[in-house]
């Protein structure tokens, strides 16, 4: 019997293993056509897929992409820009390892130049995403990895001879590079014509680094499996969540930021963890000639006043004058956008001049479009390219235009946070570009609705690439400005609407409340994909309004490690709730001065720990965000922990975008918490920052001794502030005795410990302390200086 089955048996399971393998390589000789969906290969771990993609109806193009992500991803591409037709396409694997894509009608469309002069194995996908034809004796005859197109995966190397290329809309060509220079230095560049300019990193900041590194002969860069990038030119950086065990990947976007993305595992989208630029208005030539990039909040293009739009369907073409500049002076004027620049185009600078002979030296030259006046000093500008308004930007951009040419205030483009609502409506014809906006003077929230409405069409049709045509139409209706970024769009992914009845459920009506926060009661609530939310019901509704309104323009595009994210929210009714990301371990005030047992004792690595993390969420929130955010209420109630004890700050209810160079006075300064918030709070003087840093102070004191500010008076009438100011003096006194008696260190810090912490990190958060909390704010010192003063004690890193 059995002897009778064996070859059958064989046969089968030799059918079987042909059936399989068939999935996991392709033998010479063989082919994947374009009709078969099944047509694929797996990398032996399942992550990556390489077949045909659909770019449209019937436009397939050979592609690697991403297998378990909510929207296909590709990593890598043959023939993008051409693609080929729906049926009788394929792609071909040669004896001579050859590999050729090829249109319904037999037409080339890709190769990969390989002709070896021994036979090809086989051509598989490796669990690296790298796509690899191999000779005999595993020897890699072509790889994908060495002609990436817009990504850099993990473990991918980028050499002299590789570069990255942004994809465009219409997958074409985008102008902008990513590649080692002549001088063996990494770069973006944008390609125009016949030339190209490095825009990032700043060509003149790294001149003097140029020089030294020239005669550098390797050039190669890779991003590890950690997430830290590193080039033989020492270009460098980390992704916020480091660490192991996350894919990622390197993308130079359309838009011409480079963009570190990780992939989160259980809802399969993209979150940014590390960008070039972090205001992606200051990349290069993002809205073209005479178009200037605004915040509204997310960057988008306008045209300057007088200019119409080039090209509706590609902003990077800029706008063009409805008017002819005229050599004559006295028919021109001067029309003023504040806070605005033409980035990278100045004729030349003259220096302490008044605004009156700027204004004259431009009259009389006829090529000059106009001039930034900036703290005495004049730059004429014959060219309008990289315009960017936006409230760090000082000094004032004024515009040469006919006189006859009438120019209303609400055509001149700004960025939100500052100034009027600017609703410019650049597809109808000119003249309505000068109209002012009937809702202008309106409702203060029509912007905002339009931004939210904006993230809801991002949600719910922004699918695929034909459907980003169907965006920008729902945008102009809402807005008029167009999104002029993808990242933007990537970290607002996240963000979700839900309606009261699915947080109701969520929360089991309410139950369970865990916190009470300034503006609201916090509930513990489970999504119905697992995932455990923190739910913030907005009190008062009248100021709920408001302070809803900060939250969510703040926050929904924030991204760090130690900040609290939010998830999404529900407008619903007279509901106003917000839905954010639950932090394990509750809030820092119980784990520090609980004296109950059932808390653990806060041990000295944790304390540390959690400082550098409150001092690096506060330094991206000042420097790197969007640089208008201030926290204004920073206490131990605002900073939840983790799992792991890392700390992310919360409730940003009073954040308040901040215009960095003038006027503040909009800040509101109902909240703040006594003993966290600094002199110049009370007083009317000027509110920056360097508040937070005051707060910060204050924390690490807490940090320090494990107890309440508020708990230290030696007598009941001592106010809190008097207590602040012998403690910070007592300190300071201390820390003058040089060397010898390190005792009132010790007769400091929170007994609890038993005399176990680090001595020289204590000494380091003493000092710190004692000078975040000055009482003038412009001693203090910023948090980037705080991160890095801990940083230089941090044993994790030395
Ligand atoms: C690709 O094909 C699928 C299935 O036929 C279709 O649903 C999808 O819209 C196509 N994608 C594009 C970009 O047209
Ligand atoms: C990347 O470069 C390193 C060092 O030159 C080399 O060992 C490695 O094989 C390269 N990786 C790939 C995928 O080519
Ligand atoms: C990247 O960041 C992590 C966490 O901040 C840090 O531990 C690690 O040392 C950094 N890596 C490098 C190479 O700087
Ligand atoms: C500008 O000049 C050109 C040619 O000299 C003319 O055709 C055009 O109509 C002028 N445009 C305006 C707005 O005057």
């Amino acid at each position: 019997m059995d002897a009778q089955f064996a070859p059958l048996l064989l046969l089968t399971s030799f059918h079987l293993l042909l059936r399989i393998s068939a999935h996991d390589f392709l033998l010479p000789g063989s082919s994947l056509s374009v009709e078969d969906s099944s047509d694929i290969l797996h990398s032996p771990n399942g992550a990556f897929t390489c077949g045909f993609k659909n770019i449209s109806h019937n436009a397939f193009v050979f592609s690697i992409w991403f297998t378990n992500t909510a929207e296909k991803t590709v990593v890598w591409s043959a023939n993008q820009l051409h693609p080929v037709h729906s049926w009788g396409s394929e792609v071909l694997l040669d004896m001579d390892g050859r590999m050729v894509v090829k249109d319904y009608n037999g037409q080339l469309v890709w190769e990969n130049d390989v002709y070896s002069s021994s036979n090809a194995e086989q051509a598989q996908l490796l669990d690296t995403g790298n796509f690899i034809v191999k000779g005999q004796g595993d020897i890699i005859l072509w790889q994908s990895f060495d002609s990436p197109t817009d990504t850099l995966l993990p473990n991918q190397n980028i050499t002299s001879a590789v570069k990255l290329v942004s994809a465009n809309r219409l997958l074409v060509h985008g102008t902008y590079s990513f590649h080692f220079d002549d001088e063996h230095l990494l770069a973006l560049f944008q390609d125009l014509k016949d030339t190209s300019f490095i825009y990032w990193p700043i060509p003149d900041k790294n001149a003097w680094s140029k020089k030294g590194n020239s005669f550098k002969a390797t050039t190669i860069g890779v991003l590890d499996s950690w997430g830290y990038f590193l080039g033989s030119d020492n270009l460098h950086f980390n992704a916020t969540d480091w660490g192991l065990g996350v894919m990622r990947r390197l993308t130079l976007d359309h838009d011409g930021n480079l963009r570190l993305y990780s992939l989160s595992k259980p809802n399969g989208r993209w979150s940014v963890t590390w960008m070039a630029y972090l205001q992606t208005c200051f990349v290069r030539g993002l809205c073209g000639m005479n178009g200037i990039c605004v915040y509204t909040p997310g960057p988008a293009c306008a045209c300057a006043p007088g200019h119409d739009i080039i090209d509706q369907s590609d902003r990077s073409k800029g706008c063009m004058p409805k008017f002819n500049l005229s050599c004559d002076g006295k028919e021109m004027e001067f029309v003023k956008l504040p806070s605005t620049d033409f980035i990278g185009y100045d004729q030349s600078q003259i220096s302490l001049v008044s605004f009156h002979t700027c204004k004259k030296i431009c009259l009389k030259d006829c090529s000059c479009k106009g001039f930034l006046y900036r703290d005495g000093s004049c730059y004429p500008k014959p060219f309008l390219g990289g315009g960017v308004s936006s409230p760090q930007l000082h000094g004032s951009f004024y515009l040469k235009l006919p006189k006859t040419l009438q120019v209303l205030g609400s055509s001149i483009p700004r960025s939100q946070p500052s100034g009027p609502r600017y609703v410019p409506n650049c597809n109808v014809n000119a003249d309505s570009l000068d109209k002012p906006k009937s809702s202008q003077s309106g409702s203060p929230y029509s912007y905002f609705y339009g931004f939210l409405s904006a993230i809801f069409c991002v949600e719910v049709i922004f699918v695929a690439l034909g459907c980003w045509f169907m965006l920008r139409r729902e945008s102009r209706q809402l807005t008029g400005v167009w999104p002029a970024e993808v990242g933007y769009e990537m970290i607002t992914n996240h963000f979700r609407r839900y309606t009261y009845k699915e947080l109701q459920r969520a929360t089991g009506k309410f139950k369970d409340m865990i916190g009470k926060g300034a503006s609201g009661l916090v509930y513990k609530g489970v999504l119905k994909d697992n995932r455990a939310v923190a739910v913030k019901r907005l009190a008062d509704i009248n100021q709920g309004e408001e302070e809803f309104q900060h939250e969510l323009s703040v926050i929904a595009r924030i991204y760090h490690m130690n900040l609290v994210r939010v998830w999404g929210f529900c407008s619903d009714g007279p509901h106003r709730i917000l839905v954010l990301e639950y932090v394990e371990n509750g809030s820092l005030d119980k784990n520090l001065f609980s004296s109950k047992g059932s808390h653990m004792l806060l041990q000295w690595n944790e304390r540390f720990k959690i400082a550098l993390g409150v001092a690096k969420g506060l330094a991206y929130l000042h420097h790197e965000c969007l640089e208008w955010v201030i926290h204004c209420d920073l206490k131990p109630e605002n900073i939840l922990l983790d799992e792991k004890m890392e700390p992310k700050i919360t409730d940003f209810g009073l954040a308040k975008l901040l215009n960095r160079g003038g006027s503040n006075k909009s800040v509101s300064r109902i909240h703040g918490t006594r003993g966290y918030i600094a002199p110049e709070w009370v007083s009317s003087a000027q509110i920056t920052a360097k508040v937070d840093v005051y707060s910060f102070g204050v924390v690490l004191l807490e940090l320090l001794k494990g107890a309440r500010v508020s708990d230290w008076a030696s007598d009941a009438d001592e106010e809190v502030e008097m207590v602040l100011r012998r403690v910070i003096k007592m300190l300071a006194e201390s820390l003058m005795l040089e060397g010898g008696e390190q005792l009132w260190i010790d007769g400091f810090i929170d007994s609890r410990l038993d005399s176990q912490f680090d001595n020289v990190q204590a000494r380091t958060m003493i000092k710190l302390a004692v000078s975040c909390i000055e009482e003038d704010s412009r001693k203090r010192p910023t948090m980037e200086n705080a991160v890095q003063m801990l940083l230089s004690v941090d044993e994790a890193v030395s």
